[in-house]
């Protein structure tokens, strides 16, 4: 089986629904995030502010280069789609599945949350409108687009499921 790429904004379940998929396939699952993190040995906020976000959007391609491309879920950071690049290489490679959320929805559940560099200070609710709108006609180019907005992990596992046949 080719790989699966989940897509979708900060905030829309790809991590957790990619490591119940890979249980329910019996694959190995990788997060672009970790991989990076573990490779350049720094945390994502760090990246962010001591290399800017164009050199974490060079080693989200650069992962995706070296990852495998069969028998595996691949769970990947929200803008991995902002690079022409890396739609390119996850189309070529496999196929991507764009996990859909309302940003409300997102707002709500980001609400608190510090781990994401380009939310950080005011007007976080404007912010992720403002981004959510940019991105989402990059997250339409996947190949299966999935509402997960109120979905329980087992609906949206199940979904995929049949859609992948
Ligand atoms: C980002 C999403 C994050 C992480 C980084 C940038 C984005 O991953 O890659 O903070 O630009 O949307 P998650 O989607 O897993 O939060």
């Amino acid at each position: 089986m080719n790989a699966i790429y989940l897509t979708g904004f900060m905030g829309s379940g790809k991590t957790t629904v990619a490591s119940a998929l890979a249980d329910e396939l019996s694959l190995p699952v990788i997060d672009t995030d970790e991989q990076i993190v573990t490779k350049k040995g720094k945390d994502i906020p760090q990246i962010f502010e001591q290399e800017g976000e164009e050199a974490f959007r060079n080693y989200e391609t650069e992962v995706l280069e070296e990852l495998p491309v069969e028998n595996i879920i691949i769970s990947t950071g929200g803008g991995i789609i902002l690079k022409e690049r890396n739609r390119e290489l996850m189309n070529r490679n496999g196929t991507v599945i764009y996990l859909h959320c309302d940003p409300y929805e997102i707002v709500r559940r980001l609400e608190g949350d510090s781990s994401r560099p380009l939310l950080e200070g005011e007007n976080r609710k404007e912010k992720i409108e403002n981004i959510f709108s940019k991105r989402l006609p990059l997250y339409r180019e996947a190949q299966i687009e999935i509402n997960t907005t109120a979905k329980s992990i087992n609906d949206i596992t199940n979904e995929i499921k049949t859609l992948i046949g």
